[in-house]
């Protein structure tokens, strides 16, 4: 699974939650267990893969350089995670430097197409950023969530909080920030469907055709289903299992006692 996205329909609702969240300047929620995808699905929003390798370097101005840019200038979003124990401090310079990176990124694109832009007579300075996405948004403390709140209303900067299931009655003990939520989204597991097609392309990774009207194959995908729950990150820990214990075995067929040893070697998470 590693390396390639696959965009899921949770993928696709957390993006609708993400522009109706940035369109009405709001501040919005996200939710739910480990290892869904949630953070995949913030990062992807953003393009952060491509715009934060550049940010954390700044400078060498490669070949994609206008492709970061106009990533940039698309998402208009920065993916944030604070660090363990944060101090208001430096978090506030940490959304400061990355605003600024993204958009100074943001209007280079502008330039680049031919665009001039003064930034001399915009003060303060309006930001191409419209949304910053906070993960582990649990790390927060109350100052922190204060700033944050502070920043928001300040500025014309969306926020979207990232955690677990929780966070939302986490958040209700500061009023003053949940009285300006506007959404909030719960992230959930692949559901059956989705599973399957996971699957397919699982299976097919291992050189195998997955096909559920063969009784082992649909007894397999059941085991797999029962086990994992449709939890992404249990699946990326399985399959090399799996992979395992075909090979040590010189099996061939991936069966139910092929994933039940699998999994017996996977300690946490899967019982
Ligand atoms: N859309 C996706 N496509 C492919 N793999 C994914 C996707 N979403 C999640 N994963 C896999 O599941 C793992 C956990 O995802 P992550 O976003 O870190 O979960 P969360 O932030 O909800 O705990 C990732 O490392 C990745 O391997
Ligand atoms: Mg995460």
């Amino acid at each position: 699974m590693t390396g390639t996205f696959i965009v899921t329909k949770e993928h696709r609702r957390f993006t609708e939650f993400a522009d109706a969240v940035r369109k009405q300047h709001t501040i919005g929620i996200c939710f739910g267990p480990a290892g869904v995808g949630k953070t995949l699905s913030a990062r992807r929003y953003a393009h952060w893969d491509v715009i934060n390798s550049f940010i954390t370097t700044w400078g060498e101005r490669g070949d994609d350089y206008p492709k970061i840019c106009a990533a940039a200038h698309r998402a208009r979003t920065v993916f944030y995670t604070p660090r363990i124990s944060t101090t208001t401090k430096a978090l506030e310079n940490d959304l400061d430097s990355a605003t600024t990176q993204v958009d100074q990124c943001a209007s280079e694109h502008l330039r680049l197409h031919g665009q001039t832009v003064d930034h001399s007579g915009r003060i303060p300075w309006k930001p191409f950023v419209e949304l910053v996405t906070i993960d582990e948004s649990e790390r927060l403390n109350a100052n922190c969530l204060e700033l944050m709140r502070d920043r928001y209303d300040r500025t014309n900067v969306a926020f979207i909080l990232i955690g677990m299931p929780g966070i939302e009655k986490q958040f209700s003990h500061y009023p003053q920030l949940y009285s300006r939520l506007g959404f909030a989204h719960q992230y959930r597991t692949l559901g059956h469907d989705e599973l399957q097609f996971v699957l397919t392309r699982q299976w097919k990774k291992l050189g195998k055709t997955l096909d559920l009207d063969d009784f082992t194959d649909a007894q397999a995908f059941a085991t797999v289903e029962r086990i994992t729950r449709g939890n992404f990150r249990l699946l990326e820990r399985l399959f090399p299992q799996i992979e395992r214990v075909l090979k040590i075995n010189d099996l061939d067929v991936i069966t139910n006692d092929v994933i039940e040893a699998a999994r017996s070697t996977l300690v946490i998470g899967t019982t």
